[in-house]
């Protein structure tokens, strides 16, 4: 291998990591990857010519694989891969992309994804950039007061307004589709570093529990612009066999779709996480 480095993108978040090939990594590298990804929380490597196989090995390192709970026929998919693949897919017949707003991955199931690993192949001529924001720093820089209040609180995560829109758009039917949605804390403790950082997320958390309609709209629109604000954030400019991993216990992402009609195009694997507590 290459001189293997590690160069922070900004103070608070992000680092590339270069000299290293991620189809080939011992077990030295990939120990180095997972404490580099708890510190900076998302890693940025050039160069990955990963095939499918290589993909899931370089998953199953980190844990056990998820399969996405909203079914192939509402998100984009390529026939004949295997489950664990989730296909990230734009051209000029999409009327929604993936990601293009802020999130955490699928934070609507009981147990959310811990680590998402996407590498793109196909990239528009300009834009499609990704943005990461340190959900951890954006807790800390809050207030004693609003630290208290929000401790003791916990928000629903809804993946059915998401995934419903996803089936109309592509003239399913999803009155009768049953998709996840559970609560979890709005300052969750990351399982590995303990940290606190905030758990909330304009694409599937819809309320905070226990409190009047009004009064949670008002909380969770101010965290929403909290946890934007650009100084917790870095920004990946993609290009092919460019790969990005991402701890979604403590990052947010938003995937800009500035490029329509350009095709953008790539596949992600995503390690199973746990309860948020
Ligand atoms: C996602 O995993 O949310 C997609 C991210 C991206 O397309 O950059």
């Amino acid at each position: 291998m290459k001189q293997f480095s590690i160069e922070p993108v900004t103070p608070l978040i992000g680092a590339e990591v270069s000299g290293v090939d991620l189809s080939r990594l011992d077990d030295d590298h990939a120990l180095v990857i997972k404490n580099a990804l708890l510190d900076r929380l998302v890693l940025f490597f050039r160069d990955q010519d990963l095939s499918i196989k290589d993909q899931i090995a370089l998953g199953r390192r980190f844990g056990k694989l998820h399969v996405h709970p909203a079914g192939r026929d509402i998100m984009p998919h390529e026939e004949g891969l295997p489950p664990e693949i989730f296909c990230v897919f734009a051209d000029a017949n999409t009327t929604r992309a993936a990601g293009d707003k802020w999130h955490t991955d699928i934070s609507c199931d009981l147990k959310p994804p811990a680590i998402s690993i996407l590498k793109m192949d196909l990239l528009p001529s300009l834009g499609g950039d990704t943005l990461f924001s340190n959900m951890y720093a954006a807790y800390e820089a809050l207030s004693d007061p609003m630290k208290e209040m929000l401790g003791g609180l916990t928000a629903t995560h809804d993946g059915g307004p998401n995934y419903r829109d996803r089936a109309k758009r592509g003239g399913l039917d999803p009155s009768d589709r049953k998709y996840p949605r559970h609560s979890h804390p709005v300052v969750r403790t990351h399982p590995e570093t303990r940290r606190k950082a905030l758990f909330v997320n304009a694409t599937f958390t819809t309320h905070i529990d226990g409190i009047p309609e009004d009064e949670s709209r008002a909380l969770l629109e101010f965290l929403f612009q909290h946890t934007a604000k650009a100084m917790f954030q870095c920004r990946f400019r993609w290009k092919p066999n460019s790969v990005a991993m991402w701890d979604n216990r403590c990052a947010m992402h938003y995937a800009v779709w500035d490029y329509h009609p350009e095709v953008r195009s790539g596949r992600r694997v995503t390690i199973e996480g746990d309860r948020p507590f």
